[in-house]
Parts: C-alpha cells; sequence; structure tokens
C-alpha cells in the first residue's frame, strides 16, 4: 500500500487530501498544528506538527523512523498578508516565512531518506501563483509573495539536488479555493482542487521534477 504524509491536515485543502488519498488506498500520515482537530478516521495515522517547531519534526521523525513515503506533501501555510507600505505587520510577515518557506524545507530535509526508501519517490510542495514574479501584476501582499517565491527558490534547488536519488519533486498551486486560507469568493472548490492535485502528483514522470504547475497541470511561469 502507498503511503503519504501531508502538514496542515487541521483545515482545508490537508484535510481532504487526507480524506482523497484515504479513499483512494493510501496510507495516510495526517499531520496537525493542533492534534484536537484530527480526522474521524481510525485507519489513518494522526500525528502532531507545527512546522515552526524544529523540536516537533524530531518527535515525528521519531514515530515514522524509516518507514518509506511515497508521496510526502507540504501543504501547511499561512496567509494573505493585506498590510499596506508604512503599516506592515513585519511580525506576521516573519512567522509566514517560518511557516511557508522555513517549514517546508525541514520538512524535506526531515523526511528525505523516507521518500528515497520508497516506490514512487514523489515530494509535493503546495505553493502560489501569488509566488510567481513573472505573474505580479498587482502587487502588495509582500510577506506572502516573498514566502512562496522563496519557497519556490527552495523547490527547485531541492529538485536539482534530489533528482540522482529519483525523487521527483514538484511546486503546486492549489488555484484559487474555497477555504478559510482562500475565503468565500474563492472559483474553485476544496475537492475539486484536491482531486486535479492528486491527479497531477500520479502521472508526473521523473524528467518533471522542478516544475511549477497549477491544479490542473498547467505550467507557471516563475
Ligand atoms: N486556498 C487558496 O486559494 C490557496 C491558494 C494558493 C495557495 N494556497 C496554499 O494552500 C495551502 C493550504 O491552504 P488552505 O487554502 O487549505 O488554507 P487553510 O484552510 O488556512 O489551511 C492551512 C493549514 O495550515 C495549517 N497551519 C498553519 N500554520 C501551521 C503551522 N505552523 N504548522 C502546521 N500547520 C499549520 C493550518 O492549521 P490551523 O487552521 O490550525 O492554523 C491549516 O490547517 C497553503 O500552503 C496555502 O498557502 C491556498
Amino acid at each position: 500500500m502507498p503511503s503519504v504524509l501531508i502538514t496542515g491536515c487541521d483545515t482545508g485543502l490537508g484535510r481532504e487530501l487526507a480524506s482523497q488519498y484515504a479513499q483512494s488506498g493510501f496510507q495516510v500520515v495526517a499531520t496537525y498544528r493542533d492534534i484536537a482537530n484530527r480526522l474521524p478516521d481510525a485507519a489513518m495515522r494522526h500525528l502532531p506538527l507545527d512546522v515552526t517547531d524544529f523540536a516537533q519534526f524530531a518527535a515525528l521523525k521519531r514515530s515514522i523512523s524509516d518507514e518509506p513515503i511515497d508521496v510526502l506533501v507540504s501543504n501547511a501555510g499561512i496567509g494573505l498578508d493585506i498590510g499596506a507600505l508604512g503599516s506592515l505587520d513585519f511580525d506576521y510577515l516573519r512567522s509566514m516565512l517560518m511557516v511557508n518557506t522555513v517549514g517546508p524545507l525541514k520538512l524535506v530535509e526531515t523526511f528525505v531518506d523516507n521518500v528515497a526508501a520508497s516506490e514512487q519517490r514523489r515530494i509535493v510542495l503546495v505553493t502560489s501563483r501569488m509566488g510567481s514574479i513573472g505573474s505580479n501584476l498587482s502587487g502588495g501582499h509582500y510577506g506572502y509573495r516573498a514566502s512562496k517565491a522563496g519557497l519556490n527558490a527552495i523547490g527547485r534547488s531541492l529538485a536539482l539536488d534530489l533528482f540522482k536519488r529519483r525523487i521527483t519533486l514538484i511546486l503546486l498551486h492549489p488555484g484559487w479555493v474555497n477555504t478559510a486560507g482562500g475565503g468565500v469568493d474563492a472559483p474553485v472548490s476544496v475537492q475539486e482542487s484536491v482531486a486535479g492535485m492528486r491527479n497531477v502528483i500520479a502521472r508526473l514522470g521523473n524528467h518533471e521534477t522542478g516544475q511549477f504547475y497549477t491544479y490542473d497541470g498547467q505550467p507557471l511561469p516563475w
């Protein structure tokens, strides 16, 4: 049975990713910022992980030990900063960099050997179109854009560095999705976004490593 480890399963896309992967026959390790939010599914493993807390990474690694992880999904994220120049919230900006940029790198560093030991060997970093410098035509959102552009840079380097271990890593934009993060006006449902992302992940070829895709498989500019 293939396995998947997902961060940020408390709400939104992470929660739906865990549910859909479980329904499609994966052994799911769902991680939560607050374990009280665990899904009511006894077949999954539910473990705590705040991606800003390196002691929790170490504890999670002890739980998982050297078990293979076929698909490692960095999903946890925060946004969107709306402050204007002159009244920016730098504490929140720092938090975004820790959660959206540093946390995913620590996740990959912690579990890269587990992925390398699996059959599918896939890593997915959930990023955002807002991290695309080339398609930024509206400005603002300094912290969120920087955190996701930084994640994209990290992902590209990881993809190149891990190619020799036959790991395929992609950056994935989930669409503008109707979650707490995306808001009620978002045109894409959580179910549609997750079904699309799972489809992209399932058909990935090793030659696609380091690419930046939307949830429906369209390439995005950096
Ligand atoms: N929705 C969109 O339109 C959209 C668009 C582009 C990209 N994204 C990306 O998609 C991902 C999922 O977002 P979403 O839309 O599903 O929003 P969401 O419902 O707010 O989910 C974000 C998840 O990350 C968790 N999280 C926050 N800080 C964390 C931490 N320090 N450690 C571990 N988990 C933490 C949250 O837990 P709590 O609820 O407990 O804080 C929550 O479960 C994010 O990376 C986001 O940037 C979303």
